[in-house]
């Protein structure tokens, strides 16, 4: 069996620098982890004594702290402030765009709509920076239920794709005297689906490296799993099983935004152990 690997996969820009600034911090904590890969969280604890504080509770007065690529809420980071310590900002500067693209709409009056998934802490993040109507929706029914007022300015998660936003935008554009729309769609996230595509479409089956809770992974094997049925999300090689790669001729790997590059080649040698 011929092993390929998507021609964009894994790390991105944000998470890149984030893991950077941690690995220069040595001693400090993040406040939730730092990007949606727990071996690499574990890997920093090990090698920089980075460990996670899971709540702001749990972040000990006047020590540093440094926040994650998905960024933290408003109200959050004013009392990560009051607790003395410094404070070092790893928020990925293509999350912190619809931060302040949020902030300023809902100041000026608009409604903001963010195409999102509301428990994802990339989008508590961005809503929190509204001061006035702000809904996180994920579907042209939640949006049907909601009652906007004339001026709506729009954002989507970095991670979404372009596909379901254009929907979205389609939507609201008819229905309303003014609409503001923001492509806030990381392009990171356009070049590695793409990629992953490409390889999904000719593989007979694909393995999907990245953190279980990792938005992006997750929507790159949906994209995967839409061209080749056998696609799968794993996200260490102990899930592998032998039986998957029985009778095929061409896997694809990629790799979401946060899988670092270790965990990718240990999946890889684990296949070829195989000998399928
Ligand atoms: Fe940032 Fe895009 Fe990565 S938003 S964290 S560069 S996927």
């Amino acid at each position: 069996m011929e092993i390929e690997v998507a021609k964009s996969y894994g790390f991105c820009f944000g998470v890149k620098r984030a893991i950077k600034i941690a690995e220069e911090n040595p001693g400090s904590s993040t406040l939730g982890p730092l990007i949606h890969n727990n071996l690499e969280i574990e890997r920093l604890k090990k090698d920089f004594d980075v460990s996670l504080a899971t709540t702001l509770e749990d972040v000990k007065e006047g020590s540093a702290t440094v926040i994650r690529t998905h960024g933290i809420p408003k109200n959050d980071l004013a009392k990560l402030k009051e607790k003395g310590g410094e404070v070092i900002d790893a928020t990925c500067p293509f999350v912190t765009k619809p931060q302040q693209i949020v902030e300023q709409m809902s100041e000026e009056g608009y409604d903001i709509v963010i195409f999102g998934d509301v428990n994802h802490p990339e989008i508590k993040g961005v809503m929190s920076y509204a001061s006035g109507p702000v809904f996180a929706v994920l579907s042209i029914e939640e949006l049907q239920k909601l009652h906007l007022r004339e001026r709506v300015a729009l954002v989507a998660q970095t991670t979404r794709k372009i596909e379901e936003y254009n929907r979205v935008i389609a939507y609201l554009v008819p229905r309303h005297k003014e609409v503001r729309v923001f492509n806030t769609i990381c392009n990171a996230t356009f070049e590695n689906q793409d990629a992953a595509r490409d390889l999904a479409q000719r593989a007979d089956i694909m393995i999907v490296i990245g953190g279980k809770q990792s938005s992006n992974t997750k929507q790159l094997h949906s994209i995967c799993k839409s061209h080749c049925p056998d696609s799968y999300h794993i996200e260490s090689k102990e899930e592998l099983q032998k039986e998957w790669f029985a009778g095929k001729k061409l896997c694809g790997i990629t790799a979401g935004a946060s899988t670092p590059e270790w965990i990718i080649e240990e999946i890889i040698g684990k296949i070829r152990e195989f000998k399928v």
